[in-house]
């Protein structure tokens, strides 16, 4: 059987969904296709069920890519307020957290549903549940095949996203394509994900597991002020995600734990008004008392206030504001909110999405190598990938 359209659409999540409504409502006939029953699931378990759709302060710094400018147009085209203009259309009810991330007052169901909504209304038509076989470039365009059927389209667009949670749905389709059409891709790696340690630093963070405080995380010449959480593992929490997507295995990173005191005055202070207190007594007037301890513990910091050498005390605000530790590793793919890397840039037109090499290919989302920071970034770079893609696309 043969069934021909003008786009067929790859991935039925976020920018599959958006892609979809927006290519059927300028006209043209669109097929999106999904191998799973139960589309856009990383859309209902994000930001805790609540979905942080978009962040608006979203600029281009806020994205990690092996080209910074690529992302440049896209954004520009489609502005965090065009994405809530629709959410407001829709009388979603929504709110802002923290730091301009906008998230659903009720639940992430219902940016499903709109976005279901918005194609239903340009009559997109659906194969969801259909693992797709073969693609093979055609004079027309592209012949996909998924089980019986041959779904020939002008136009193909790539939508299947990144590698984290395989469990519910997520495969290196996009990946394979790309390489099929010679394009490059750059390496992908977990991102956004927590950070897992050995050895004594593993033991501590155990002992110290579901603590929390707000600390400065860098690596290299990247830094990020956020909360900071032990785990059994190892360490999670906003600082903990956005520093990952920046780290790369072998490299240390340093924590500052009180980056909003200085610990040299602090202990100076202390050494005029309350000599006789106990370092780690000092210690948990800023910490909290069990991470107090523990850092006195494996750094054998220990006595009264009067006593520490100099030497010492620079021991101590070193660990305090720089202290150097090296991950082990992440937790992987399992728990990755997103992949950095994928389909390599440069192999991509900016404006529309389109491969530069097969004309009729386009990739959108996170399949690109484009990494958002957290807090909403990622859901606004599907959004304008999709919509740069949709608004260039000729037949
Ligand atoms: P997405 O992953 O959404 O969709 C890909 C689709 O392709 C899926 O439906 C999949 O089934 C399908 N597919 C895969 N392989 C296929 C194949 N072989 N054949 C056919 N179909 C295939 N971002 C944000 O901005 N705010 C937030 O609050 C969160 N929160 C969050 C929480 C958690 C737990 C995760 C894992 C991720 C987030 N994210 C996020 C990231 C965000 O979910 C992600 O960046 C976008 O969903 C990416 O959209 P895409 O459409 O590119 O891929």
């Amino acid at each position: 059987m043969r069934q021909d359209y003008d786009i067929v659409v790859i991935g039925a999540g976020a920018a599959g969904l958006f892609f979809a409504g927006l290519a059927g409502q300028l006209g043209h006939t669109v097929l999106l296709i999904d191998h799973r029953q139960k589309i856009a699931e990383k859309i209902r378990i994000s930001g805790g069920g609540r979905c942080n759709f978009t962040n608006i302060h979203t600029k281009p710094e806020h994205f990690i890519s092996r080209n910074p400018h690529f992302v440049k147009s896209a954004l520009a085209g489609y502005s965090p307020q065009d994405f809530i203009s629709l959410v407001k259309q829709y009388d979603i009810a929504f709110h802002e957290k923290k730091f301009g991330q906008l998230f659903c007052d009720n639940s992430a169901q219902d940016i499903i549903n709109m976005l279901l909504s918005e194609c239903r209304k340009a009559n997109v038509q659906t194969a969801f549940g259909r693992p797709v076989g073969d693609i093979l470039k055609t004079e027309k365009g592209f012949d996909i095949t998924s089980a019986e059927t041959v779904f020939q389209a002008t136009n193909l667009v790539i939508a299947t996203g990144g590698l984290s949670i395989p469990k519910i749905g997520a495969t290196g389709f996009g990946y394979d394509v790309a390489k099929q059409f010679g394009i490059n891709i750059i390496e992908p790696y977990p991102a956004l994900v927590p950070l897992t340690f050995t050895d004594k630093l593993k033991e501590m963070c155990a002992h110290l597991s579901g603590l929390s405080v707000e600390a400065a995380i860098s690596c290299g010449r990247t830094s990020f002020s956020e909360g900071l959480l032990f785990t059994h593992r190892g360490l999670t929490g906003p600082s903990i995600l956005q520093i990952s997507s920046y780290w790369d295995e072998g490299q240390p990173i340093h924590l500052n734990l009180m980056p909003e005191h200085d610990v040299v005055a602090a202990l100076q202070t202390a050494r005029q008004k309350h000599p006789k207190q106990e370092l780690q007594t000092l210690l948990s007037v800023y910490l909290p008392k069990r991470l107090a301890a523990s850092l006195c513990d494996l750094h054998h910091f220990s006595g009264r206030i009067a006593d520490l050498p100099s030497k010492t005390i620079e021991q101590i605000a070193t660990t305090l504001h720089r202290w150097e530790v090296k991950p082990a590793g992440t937790e992987g793919y399992r728990t990755a909110e997103v992949t950095r890397g994928g389909v390599d840039t440069k192999d991509l037109s900016s404006r529309d999405m389109q491969s530069k090499t097969c004309p009729g290919l386009y990739f959108i989302g996170e399949v690109v190598d484009v990494t958002g920071h957290l807090g909403g970034h990622n859901f606004q770079w599907a959004w304008a990938s999709a919509y740069a893609a949709a608004r260039h696309m000729s037949i």
